[in-house]
């Protein structure tokens, strides 16, 4: 890079519209749709769509509601003629599905494009030709007039050339290129021209599409410029006004709907930001944001992984994880705080209200995404996010303090790993540490006697050391039985601090689970956790697992006092 940019960048002059009335506008209704994949896009391949692709992609494309599609190029490609001819010949268009396709304004090249639509029950008829002065002065060495007069025989050549085809409905659309750099007026005066000639009514509009080329300035530059046109153009009630914008400020997408606002009928873009350099305007996104408004858009992304599958495989180009509403990571929080807002948003929702979920601007489901992707786990997270993994994938419902405990156990983990620990490895972790904790005693069976008195005798075996041995106590209820059974044996007051319990799964395979937190002496409290059919089983087991984790984990003298039995 220079220091000095102003020597070598001149600052682009906005057009002046101190009244302009798009700041004001509300976007309420999607505009019309039309995709340039198999033609803006396709031309900006390393490896241009074959005939199959194409048809491949367009299907798809009939599959999610657009209803007008740019499918080439045909006078400049001998594959997207093909690719016309098939469509037509193999019956291929939709009834309510309208193909385009892209010419210059040359007469042999107009008429290689009309032939190529032979048989088309409709059409869209696009010509194009460059009008800003970079392009009339460099490349093709003609002034305005030289520009405007290309326009203006070009359409007389389409509308003499698609009259001797009367079967086909025309359409025409025209696109003054180059629109973001050229003179406002004279882009004006050009369509003005193009207008004459084709003669559209409001029953039969053509379309003048306004392409940023090259996206030369803040999106709202660019919805002053379609105001500007919107006000100015003459018959505008028998013209649909498009915009076309590419991304080269990154700002594409914003342009599109600032130019919606400023009173575009209609865009033109292709899926995932596909396009000539950084791309067309991305008709994902622009579509997506509408919906996360309450708009319907008019077109369907629910299957959102199938189409950026089908995307990736027939360009050949990757889809970055964090694209709006489609990459892998964009409905995946790794962060702690997040984690823990979004498990609790989640919790709260409602299928019938208003979408609230932090940090979730749309439902995941909405796009077929499961809620196992929304939250991932790394040394980022917190109790939230392990947690709620934990629930989803092995139905484990962890009382607070649990969660705060384990996910400790998790941040060890993953820091020493310095990698993500999936929900698999999260449950195996758990069931480690916390379940299956067989050591010094291992449950082997209980009975519990209840006395008249209210109070409770528990007999309860163990292995332990290799042995069986009989643990007895007497207590309040079975737990307290228990702990004093335990107590006398390790020569410590066990007492149980807190308890939860919930079920797991339905039918003859449920299950109980217990969470206890253990107080052994005056130490910190731990927590076992027992799993069983039965629930008191479930319970002392979920003791027995606590003293073990005390006993295995914290206090050298106890594991001295047990091992001396
Ligand atoms: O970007 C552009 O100007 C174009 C035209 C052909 C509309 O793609
Ligand atoms: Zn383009």
């Amino acid at each position: 890079m220079i220091s000095q940019p102003a020597q070598k960048y001149r600052r682009f002059d906005a057009i002046q519209l101190p009244d302009r009335q798009w700041p004001n506008v509300v976007l309420d209704k999607a505009p019309i749709w039309m995709s340039t994949d198999l033609r803006d896009g396709n031309q900006a391949l390393i490896d241009p769509m074959s005939v199959d692709t194409k048809m491949r992609f367009f299907l798809a494309l009939v599959d999610m509601g657009f209803k007008e599609i740019e499918v080439g190029f045909p006078s400049a490609s001998e594959t997207d003629f093909n690719f016309v001819r098939r469509l037509i010949e193999e019956n291929r268009i939709p009834d309510d599905v309208t193909i385009e396709v892209l010419t210059q304004a040359r007469e042999d090249l107009i008429a290689r494009t009309v032939e190529s639509l032979k048989g088309a029950k409709r059409a869209i008829l696009h010509m194009y030709n460059p009008i800003a002065p970079a392009f009339r002065e460099i490349v093709y060495r003609t002034d305005k007039a030289g520009v405007k007069e290309i326009a203006e025989r070009g359409t007389r050549w389409v509308k003499e050339m698609t009259a001797k085809q009367p079967e086909t409905e025309w359409f025409y659309q025209y696109s003054p290129e180059t629109f973001s750099s050229a003179e406002i007026e004279f882009a004006k005066e050009v369509c003005d021209a193009v207008t004459a000639i084709w003669q559209p009514t409001p029953d039969h509009k053509m379309i003048i599409n306004l392409p940023a080329t090259v996206e030369m300035a803040t999106p709202n530059t660019y919805a002053d410029q379609v105001e500007w046109m919107h006000r100015h153009l003459n018959n505008r009630d028998s013209i649909i006004l498009s915009v076309h914008p590419h991304n080269d400020r990154g700002t594409a997408v914003a342009a599109a709907e600032l130019a919606v606002m400023a009173g575009a009928d209609r865009v033109e873009g292709c899926l995932f930001g596909n396009g000539e350099r950084t791309g067309n305007v991305d008709l994902i996104t622009l579509a997506m944001n509408l919906y996360s408004q309450g708009i319907h858009p008019g077109v369907d992304f629910t299957q959102m992984d199938q189409i950026r599958q089908l995307f990736e495989e027939t360009t050949q180009l990757p889809v970055h994880p964090r694209h709006p509403y489609a990459g892998e990571l964009v409905f995946t929080a790794f962060s702690g705080s997040h984690q823990d807002a979004i498990k609790k948003g989640l919790a709260v929702q409602k299928a019938d209200d208003y979408w609230q979920v932090p940090y979730l601007p749309i439902d995941p489901a909405d796009v077929n995404r499961s809620y196992d992707a929304v939250v991932r786990v790394n040394s980022q997270s917190g109790k939230g996010g392990v947690s709620f993994l934990l629930q989803q994938h092995a139905g484990f419902e962890l009382p607070r303090r649990l969660q705060i405990e384990f996910s400790k156990v998790v941040q060890k983990v993953s820091d020493s790993s310095g990698r993500e620990i999936n929900a698999d490895n999260i449950a195996t972790l758990f069931d480690k540490e916390y379940v299956q904790v067989n050591s010094p005693y291992q449950y082997m069976g209980s009975h519990i006697v209840d006395e008249e008195s209210h109070q409770v005798l528990s007999h309860v075996v163990v292995k332990y050391q290799q042995q069986r041995i009989e643990l007895k106590g007497q207590g309040n209820g079975p737990l307290d039985a228990v702990a004093k059974a335990i107590s006398e044996h390790i020569g410590e007051t066990v007492t149980v601090a807190d308890y939860h319990e919930h079920g797991m799964s339905a039918g003859s395979d449920a299950t109980a689970v217990s969470y206890v937190e253990v107080k052994v002496g005056e130490h910190a409290t731990v927590f076992g956790v027992g799993q069983d059919q039965n629930i008191t089983t479930s319970a002392i087991k979920a003791l027995l697992n606590g003293v073990n984790r005390f006993i295995n984990g914290t206090n050298p003298e106890i594991v001295e006092n047990v091992a001396a039995g």
